[in-house]
């Protein structure tokens, strides 16, 4: 190749396809390891926080020195931010009703002032806490339940798209769920959260695009999939030839693989802890769990036989369909729950991302067509 043809392209390395190994930020929240299955988030692995602390105890140890003007009382700040929150529903005219509820939670959340400061932040984690259930309550034709500041956010959410008060299982697992997919490293829609706070745009806009980022059927749009399918299987006798089908016709099975755990996901065997810990209180229905767990084994069988290079487990997303079924909560706001669970791990990194003071500006590799050279 003559020195003169030699193109910039020619002279980058080749394109990191998917970002595998790329570390692009330091962080102090927390560290995935895909080999060991472990979850760490701040210094507390997942199993001294899942089933042990609230979703605003961990939202404290999230928002801990990145807002410094964080309340010691997080629990009576959110409870102030859903009031204020619910306010917003009056803006949910029948356009934005028609919408499914991931969508619907992301025009009514754009309404939120794109600041940078506290209050941003309380309003965006308080916004799926109190627009999910009304957005239901409205769909059902039923007026939305009005927020009560001094419960706990779980106990009120429930309560909230209910209309009654969950009993004390019910509330336990729901902050379970939310503690549990709080901050998991550099995941797609944090990710997308760092990139759009890279560029001073506000925490609306950086909560936003990681909303946008999280609805995707490979990150967390997945659980309501995997109701779906248990569905289409229908009973455990079925599992292995459904399933057999869905990978012969080169279909993913929904709540199965993970980009960076090589084993079990952590956060799946403490939702299973959940999830059991309702079937204990009667809040799961019996046929449903000897479903899935029919399900689960012969995915796991079936995958380990059709893909023996690649390890694929559980992943969280299996057993939050269940969990989040088991609460009443209908499966296509199962993304606006993840929502309100991740909220504080994707403000923490946004300020975290600010605080570099760096600009997020990756390269591509130009592989079109050139212009001809000049004669
Ligand atoms: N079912 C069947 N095959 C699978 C699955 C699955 N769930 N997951 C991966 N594979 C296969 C792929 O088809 C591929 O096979 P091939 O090499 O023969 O083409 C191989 O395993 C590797 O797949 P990749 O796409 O390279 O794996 P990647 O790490 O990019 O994917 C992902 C991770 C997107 C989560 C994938 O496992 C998947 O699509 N799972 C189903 C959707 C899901 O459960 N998403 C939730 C993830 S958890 C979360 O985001 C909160």
């Amino acid at each position: 190749m003559s020195s003169a043809s030699v193109t910039i392209a020619d002279r980058m390395p080749e394109a990191a396809s998917g970002l595998d190994d790329v570390v692009v930020a330091e962080t102090v929240l927390s560290e995935v390891d895909g080999a060991a299955g472990r979850l760490v988030i701040r210094g507390r692995p997942l199993d001294a926080l899942a089933g042990r602390a609230s979703a605003e105890a961990v939202a404290a140890l999230l928002l801990d020195g990145f807002f410094p003007d964080l309340p010691d009382d997080l629990p009576a700040a959110l409870g102030a931010a859903r009031a204020e929150v619910f306010a917003e529903l009056a803006a949910a005219d029948a356009g934005i009703r028609r919408l499914p509820p991931v969508e619907a939670l992301r025009a009514l959340s754009a309404r939120l002032a794109d600041g940078d400061d506290l209050a941003t932040a309380l309003r965006l984690i308080a916004a799926p806490a109190v627009l999910t259930p009304g957005l239901v309550r409205l769909a059902r034709g039923l007026e939305p339940v009005a927020p009560d500041p001094a419960l706990g956010q779980a106990a009120d959410v429930l309560r909230m798209l209910h209309g009654t008060m969950p009993d004390a299982a019910q509330a336990a697992a729901l902050d379970r769920y939310l503690v549990t997919v709080a901050d998991h490293g550099l995941n797609a829609s944090t990710f997308a959260a760092r990139v759009v706070a890279s560029t001073r745009a506000g925490l609306t806009s950086a909560w936003l695009a990681a909303l946008g980022a999280l609805k995707g059927p490979l990150h967390g749009g997945a659980p309501g999939p995997v109701l779906d399918m248990l569905d289409a299987v229908g009973m455990p006798e079925r599992a292995e030839a459904w399933l057999s089908g869905a990978l012969d016709r080169g279909e993913r099975l929904m709540g199965f693989g993970h980009r960076i755990y090589r084993v079990r996901d952590p956060r799946a065997d403490a939702l299973k802890a959940g999830v059991a810990a309702l079937a204990a209180a009667g809040r799961v229905d019996a046929g449903r769990l000897r479903l899935a767990e029919a399900v689960e084994a012969a995915a796991l069988a079936l995958l380990a036989r059709r893909k023996p290079g690649r390890p694929l487990e559980t992943n969280v997303e299996f057993y939050t369909a269940l969990l989040l079924e088991a609460l009443g909560f209908p499966r296509e706001t199962f993304t606006c729950v993840f929502a309100l669970g991740r909220g504080p791990g994707w403000l923490a990194h946004a300020r975290e991302q600010v605080a570099t003071g760096r600009l997020l500006r990756p390269q591509s590799r130009y592989v079109g067509p050139r212009p001809r050279e000049a004669a």
